[in-house]
């Protein structure tokens, strides 16, 4: 477990687990929710607390919802099973459609995490990424830039690429991939509700993470959640959206 803390930057405390919860189908896969059908199978590489995996469970015959990390769930369903591997090593499969969200930009070779894709996938693969440099708020407040700033020096010193989102085109024609679909989407918090989550809950974050060093957490963390309070605040936060045809499905 500490081995593939040191490498997966964010953690599974659960501070990183509610806030990755709050993810859905509806708010992070809507680009391909019409692509599937009830007779599909599906596996969610890089699943975390599995919130997307039952989700996308109601729209397909079965998922299997894969982690490097003996992760502790609170959802089921019949059609759902979770499984502890790393992608490059799983030997399941094959599956209608390979499904992996927020998870390329933590990799050290997310190229080979394509084609691993592509073998499993006989219909098609579904990729979404942030990119963090890419990210905007109101006010700016010091604190915040500090936190994107040491961030993405972090993690890229552990092999990952925080900008994934405008990486994803160059990796999967790296990949050897030519058909593929890509679109954008965001994630807005702008209401007082969502800026007072999103600011306390990177404020968790920040107080309990491993990778902020010490000296900056408070300034950090205080930061964000200064902006969450701020009648004004605004985040924008960007992702590409890539659709891999790998299979002989016309609709796709
Ligand atoms: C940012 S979380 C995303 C979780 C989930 N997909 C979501 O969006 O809510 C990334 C997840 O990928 C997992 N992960 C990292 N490297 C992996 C690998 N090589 N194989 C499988 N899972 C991996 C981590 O343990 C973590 O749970």
């Amino acid at each position: 477990m500490k081995d593939i803390e040191q490498k997966y930057i964010h953690g599974h405390q659960q501070s990183v687990l509610a806030s990755h919860g709050q993810r859905t189908a509806a708010n992070s896969c809507a680009y391909f929710l019409p692509l599937l059908n009830k007779g599909m199978s599906l596996l969610d590489v890089g699943c975390g607390p599995g919130t997307i995996s039952a989700d996308l469970a109601e729209h397909v015959r079965e998922v299997v919802g894969l982690d490097i990390a003996p992760i502790s769930r609170s959802v089921s369903a019949k059609n759902l099973k979770f499984c502890q591997a790393d992608i490059q090593d799983y030997e399941g499969g094959p599956f209608d459609v390979v499904h992996a969200h927020q998870v390329l930009q933590h990799l050290s070779d997310p190229v080979a995490a394509i084609k691993k894709m592509g073998e499993l996938a006989t219909q098609f693969i579904a990729i979404r990424e942030a990119d963090y440099q890419a990210m905007v708020w109101y006010p700016e407040i010091r604190g915040m830039d500090l936190w994107r700033e040491l961030y993405i020096e972090r993690a890229r010193s552990l092999g990952g690429e925080p900008n994934a989102g405008r990486y994803l085109k160059a990796w999967a024609h790296e990949a050897g991939f030519k058909d593929f679909k890509i679109a954008t989407s965001t994630w807005t918090y702008a209401t007082p509700a969502e800026t007072k989550w999103w600011g306390d809950s990177q404020a968790r974050r920040m107080r309990e993470s491993q990778w902020v060093e010490m000296g900056h957490v408070e300034e950090i963390a205080s930061a964000w959640e200064e902006w969450g309070r701020h009648p004004d605040a605004y985040f924008c936060m960007p992702h590409t959206e890539i659709i891999i045809r790998c299979g002989k499905d016309p609709h796709v």
